[in-house]
């Protein structure tokens, strides 16, 4: 039996902590680790008993794949094959950074990594702990990192490593790492575009817009609507990164309720004011810590008004839908 709640965090990332965390990682322990998106439960994507430990501490269904991280679009054809020449594009105008895409796999991705699928999805993190991490996994024969976001199943991802340690402190083991690389400076999930197909699918909307993927790829891509989404993701639930509290789109907050609003909003008595974005890149930052808050001081009720609906604005509003929805 494991010794629970007692894992380190580590904020100092040097060469040394770096080489360690990649040595526990290869005995097939958990690290816990910042990415410009949120943070990351990582295990190694070959270990089967370790990548079984990530869905134990998350609580997560089995059928739910995983997205592998990788230090390199160099590195792509390791996991991924018959990748589309839109694909090759894509990785190279936006990795390092918050996209994943999902891609037949190879014989390296095992059904534990995709939940059955013949599909993996690929990740290159643009934060320099996460970078340094898989890079110094690959160079010790390691082929990629399984990360999801390290929060329980169905709670709000973390953009901290303290936020990592509430959620997940009391189902980590002493052997198990959280590495501490500041605050996440996108704060939502990455964009996952489907490429299995002859045009790219955005199944989960994120920093990498759909104007922005439209302006490389010069085609048009359909409307991001998550209940027309016929694509089989089975982690892409309507119910998900739901705080405690009950979140509001609409309606008006009552004193003692929590408020997330533009910052020229104006705060009714009585109401507890949770954030005050300046805009959309601001928003999508403070969300997740806004509705942790809440939680902290035990607010029944967060009323949120939803961002403009263009750029992350969009992946703004289908995180708030989600986390509203239960
Ligand atoms: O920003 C992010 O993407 C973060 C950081 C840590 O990289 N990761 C993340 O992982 O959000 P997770 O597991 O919390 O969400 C990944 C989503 C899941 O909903 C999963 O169903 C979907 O990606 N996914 C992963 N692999 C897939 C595949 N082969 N086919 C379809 N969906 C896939
Ligand atoms: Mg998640």
């Amino acid at each position: 039996m494991r010794q629970l709640g007692t894992m380190t965090i580590i904020s100092n990332c040097t060469v040394s902590v770096i080489k360690d965390a990649t040595a526990s990682l290869i005995e097939g322990n958990l690290v816990a680790f910042p990415t410009e998106t949120v943070y990351g439960l990582g295990a190694d994507a070959s270990n089967q008993q370790a990548v079984a430990r990530i869905y134990e501490v998350k609580g997560r269904p089995a059928d739910h794949p995983l997205i592998v991280h990788i230090s390199t679009v160099n590195n792509l054809d390791r996991w991924a094959k018959d990748i589309p020449g839109y694909a090759v594009k894509l990785a190279r105008a936006f990795w390092p950074g918050p996209m994943t895409l999902i891609l037949p796999r190879t014989k390296l991705a095992k059904d534990f990594i995709t939940g059955g699928q013949d599909k993996v999805g690929i990740r290159v993190p643009a934060h320099t702990v996460a970078l340094s991490l898989i890079k110094e996994f690959e160079a010790q024969n390691g082929y990629g990192i399984a990360a999801p976001s390290a929060n329980r199943f169905g709670k709000v991802s973390p953009t901290s490593a303290n936020d990592v340690k509430a959620e997940l402190s009391d189902y980590l083991s002493p052997t198990d790492l959280i590495l501490d690389g500041g605050p996440c400076v996108v704060g939502i999930e990455s964009t996952i575009i489907d490429c299995t197909q002859k045009l790219p699918v955005i199944i989960r909307p994120g920093d990498v817009s759909t104007e922005t993927i439209e302006d490389l790829l010069l085609i048009k891509l359909p409307t991001f609507n998550t209940r027309s989404n016929k694509i089989k993701a089975p982690g892409l639930l309507t119910t998900h990164y739901s705080p405690n509290a009950k979140l509001f789109l609409t309606g008006t907050p009552a004193p003692g309720d929590g408020l997330i609003a533009s910052i020229g909003f104006k705060t009714p008595d009585g109401v507890i004011r949770l954030a005050s974005p300046k805009n959309n890149a601001d928003y999508a930052r403070t969300l997740y810590n806004a509705l942790r808050q809440g939680d902290a001081l035990g607010i029944k009720n967060i009323y949120a008004v939803p961002a403009e609906d263009f750029g992350i604005g969009i992946a703004i509003n289908d995180r708030l839908k989600k986390a509203a929805n239960k």
